[in-house]
């Protein structure tokens, strides 16, 4: 009787434990395939990830880049001359008539321009003018350092401007 008793209990604890080791096994295969993955073993580590091809994109952005970054040329308080800030900053697009800026050296182009006077030259150029950007987009600039720029600039295309003393 008691046998009888103990049977069907020891069947059912075998059978549960079976049961759970069934239930967990997926548990433990997925474990193992995590792990893999984890040292690099498994098929997903040669899953490479997509290749950005940095070059390609500089190239493709480069225009535009060269144009927006305008890096601080000096520290506060150590003017540059207008000759080193149309170097540093107003070349990256006077240089080459970038978004149809008046090129360095080009009369005709900077004639009517330079017509206006040194005054609303310089106030445009700090303030920034349609396509022109403030102060080039080099914001650290002082004033003296953009009218500098603005008569260097002006008079390679014949104007005879002034700067004023750089600060
Ligand atoms: C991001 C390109 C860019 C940079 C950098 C740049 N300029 Fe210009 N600039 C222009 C463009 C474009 C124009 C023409 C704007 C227009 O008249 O539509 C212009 C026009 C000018 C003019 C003529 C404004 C007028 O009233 O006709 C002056 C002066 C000038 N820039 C000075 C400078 C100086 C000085 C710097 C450097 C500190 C500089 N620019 C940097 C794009 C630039």
């Amino acid at each position: 009787m008691s046998e009888h008793h103990q049977e069907p209990h020891h069947g059912l604890a075998l059978g549960s434990i079976l049961g759970a080791l069934l239930a967990i096994s997926p548990t433990i295969i997925g474990l193992i395939v995590v792990l893999a993955g984890l040292l690099g073993i498994g098929p997903q580590a040669k899953h490479d990830a997509p290749v950005i091809d940095n070059a390609a994109i500089e190239e493709r952005i480069k225009p535009v880049a060269e144009v927006a970054i305008a890096a601080p040329i000096a520290a506060p308080g150590q003017g540059k001359s207008g000759e080193q800030v149309v170097t540093a900053i107003c070349s990256a697009c006077h240089a080459v008539g970038a978004l149809g800026s008046p090129k360095i050296g080009d009369a005709a182009a900077w004639g009517p321009r330079i017509a206006q006077g040194y005054e609303t030259l310089v106030k445009h150029a700090i303030n920034g003018i349609r396509s022109m950007p403030p102060r080039g987009g080099s914001t650290s600039l002082s004033d003296e350092e953009v009218a500098g720029a603005v008569a260097y600039m002006a008079n390679k295309a014949g104007a005879h401007f002034k700067a004023p003393p750089s600060k």
